[in-house]
């Protein structure tokens, strides 16, 4: 239970009401950058999660009133809320699940990799912090540039002796999410029902969606191709441009972390076939990183699916995604490593 310092709300009667709450089975789970544009509504959706028993909340701001707002809701979860960095240990220490959306966001004319400057060092301490506090916890990253944050965390964890690759994966799966939404459109099937693997990584011609193997099975014209590719690729900018400085996606961000966390956690529980996307350290490709559908289970990613046949469109971006991604995964372990 954390001290006196920090606050845990829904436990204002303090003892035994905690502690019937906070045994309830399910899962530890701290949010980093829990008081932003997609910490705020993804530390909702965590507190809704059936599997999650206590939620951390930590942010270098904010966290006091999120934390009361957010302890309110009637659903099982503990929320405690921890800010600034003297806080963060507590924040960390017994979670089994550390997901991490902190850090500045693009605006307009900005690529994901301008950002690099300043999330990397955020990654890093937070990293650190994990790699002293949970070392054996599975970690979900947000922060961007993903292709270089995943690297980074990586090079910290190898540091502090404590990497395990299964435990570490890079959150792409908003490109999912936009892709079945975007095809769903094309063919006029509900998204539910569209299954749409997107590997590489994600940023620009690095997110590469594989239309040949998307379910249910259909054929688009090269046209179709182009224009969903685009669409997947661009997604986030599309939304960067029409919130016009005001930041980038965070709703449909929040949902999709959500939607990754809860498969982190079924997998932690020991659901069978359990699969999604994400990146990861992989042997899929000759690079170190890559994105590609991998089966979650008790011990985090159990099983790297290959990429399966690709087609001549496929095989030609794959190219242009390795050549991007070689350069942002190097850039992410040179700056531990420097
Ligand atoms: P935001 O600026 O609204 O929130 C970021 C939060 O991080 C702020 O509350 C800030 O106080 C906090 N923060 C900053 N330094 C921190 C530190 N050292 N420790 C803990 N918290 C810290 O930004 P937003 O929109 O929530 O985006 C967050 C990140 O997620 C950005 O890097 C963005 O590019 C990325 N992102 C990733 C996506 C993906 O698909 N993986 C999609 C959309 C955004």
């Amino acid at each position: 239970r954390p001290s006196s310092s920090q606050m845990e709300n829904g436990c204002s009667l303090s003892g035994a009401n905690c502690r019937a709450k906070g045994g309830a089975p399910g899962f530890k789970v701290a949010i980093l950058g829990a008081a932003g544009g997609i910490g705020q509504p993804l530390a909702l959706l965590m507190k809704m999660n059936p599997l999650v028993s206590v939620l951390h909340l930590y942010d270098i701001v904010n966290t006091p009133g999120i934390t009361a707002d957010v302890s309110h809701m009637d659903t099982g979860a503990v929320v405690r809320g921890f800010v600034g960095q003297p806080q963060l240990e507590d924040a960390l220490t017994g979670m089994d699940l550390v997901i991490i959306p902190a850090g500045v966001p693009r605006k307009p004319g900005m690529t994901r990799d301008d950002l690099f400057n300043i999330n990397a060092g955020i990654v890093k301490n937070l990293c650190e912090g994990i790699a002293k506090c949970c070392p054996k916890a599975t970690v979900n990253i947000i922060s961007n540039p993903v292709n270089s944050t995943v690297p980074i965390a990586a090079e910290v964890f190898k540091r502090a002796g404590t990497y395990d690759p299964k435990r570490l994966l890079g959150v792409t799966m908003l490109d999912v999410v936009r892709a079945n939404t975007f095809v769903a459109e094309v063919l006029g099937l509900d998204p539910r029902e569209v299954d749409v693997p997107v590997v590489g990584g994600h940023a620009g011609v690095t997110i590469l969606p594989l239309l040949s193997q998307v379910k249910p099975s259909c054929n688009f014209t090269k046209e179709e191709i182009e224009y969903i590719t685009n669409r997947i690729q661009n997604g986030g900018t599309e939304v960067v441009e029409a919130k016009a400085g005001a930041g980038s996606a965070t709703l449909s961000m929040a949902y999709a972390a959500v939607k990754f966390a809860d498969a982190c956690l079924r997998g932690l529980r020991g659901d069978a076939g359990v699969v999604e996307c994400a990146f990861v350290d992989s042997q899929v490709t000759e690079l170190p990183f890559f994105a590609s559908k991998v089966r979650l289970g008790r011990n985090g990613v159990e099983e790297i699916h290959q990429l399966g046949p690709l087609n001549e469109y496929e095989r030609a971006g794959l190219e242009k995604a390795k050549k991007e991604l070689s350069g942002s995964i190097e850039k992410g372990v040179a700056f531990v490593r420097k």
